[in-house]
């Protein structure tokens, strides 16, 4: 069993964990051991967790009310996180919808981009340099099926998951010369409030937070990147076998009837 408090850091920074795959990620970093700061934007839910996990375990977990689209996010938080000793960031926090481009709602759009994409960037790029001095840490990157292909109806979604995986796989190489650790989990359907944020049903199968919480760990250190789940597996790896149009063609299908079935 690893010590994640000794092999990357004392607390953990989970972006999103207000509710459902981040909410899972701050139980089970608690049971380990390790302290947590807990982000996002729903306040009472933070304090909530931070009651029941600071009652359950030995931790200490540090909420922060934040709202990642906004430009200035980072100097929210700055002074609260600067000095801990940060062994592991995840890039939780994240939204998307069900609706063809052009109906969709362009604010909403650019809100997406800035807090699946942009936020990731930003804490990444922020937190790193204290990683790599100290010559450890763990970056999680939260990608998605829809990262494999494009996704019709929820297409700016897709190209967001596409983002952080790559993202995600590019820094799992390069920071390895820095014995940091990276790994991105695509989940498929998972029972959280993403579906109902989204309008959208899970489709067959679905997952827990907490099989995709534990899929993550078993990567992390061991590949740049995992899929949650046996039939995600199969829909990852076929999107490779079939023409780019047929890849599209079929994605927008699965897409539509998760839209309209709800
Ligand atoms: N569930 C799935 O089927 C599925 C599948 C593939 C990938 N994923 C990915 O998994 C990640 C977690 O989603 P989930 O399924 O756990 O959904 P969820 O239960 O809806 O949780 C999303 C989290 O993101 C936070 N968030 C959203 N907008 C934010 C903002 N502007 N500022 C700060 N925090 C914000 C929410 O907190 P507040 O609302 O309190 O701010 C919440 O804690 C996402 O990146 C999603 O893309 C989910």
């Amino acid at each position: 069993m690893i010590n994640f408090s000794e092999k990357y850091g004392k607390w953990v920074l989970i972006t999103g964990a207000s509710s459902g795959i981040g909410e899972e990620f701050a139980r089970k970093f608690s049971e380990l051991g390790l302290n947590v700061i807990l982000i996002a934007r729903r306040f009472d839910r933070l304090l909530k967790l931070k009651n029941e996990l600071e009652s359950k375990f030995q931790n200490i977990v540090l909420p922060i009310e934040v709202d990642l689209s906004e430009n200035n996010f980072y100097e929210k938080i700055e002074n609260q996180i600067n000095d801990k000793e940060i062994g592991i960031l995840i890039n939780n926090a994240g939204f998307g919808y069900r609706k063809d481009f052009i109906e969709s709602n362009i604010d909403d759009n650019v809100k997406m981009v800035k807090v699946n994409c942009i936020a990731p960037v930003i804490l990444t790029h922020k937190i790193l340099p204290k990683m790599i001095e100290r010559k450890k840490g763990a970056l999680i990157f939260l990608g998605s099926i829809v990262a494999f292909q494009p996704t019709p109806t929820t297409a700016v979604y897709a190209a967001t998951k596409a983002f952080d995986a790559y993202l995600g796989d590019a820094l799992w190489y390069e920071l390895k010369k820095h014995n940091i650790d990276v790994v991105t989990v695509n989940p498929g359907g998972t029972e959280t409030e993403f579906h109902l944020v989204a309008k959208s049903t899970m489709g067959p199968f679905p997952r827990t937070s907490r099989n995709v919480v534990d899929t993550t760990l078993k990567a992390l250190g061991k590949k740049p990147s995992v899929v949650d789940g046996f039939y995600n597996k199969i829909l990852a790896v076929s999107s490779r076998l079939i023409s780019r149009k047929l890849t599209i063609t079929l994605a927008g299908k699965i897409s539509e009837s998760l839209y309209q079935s709800k």
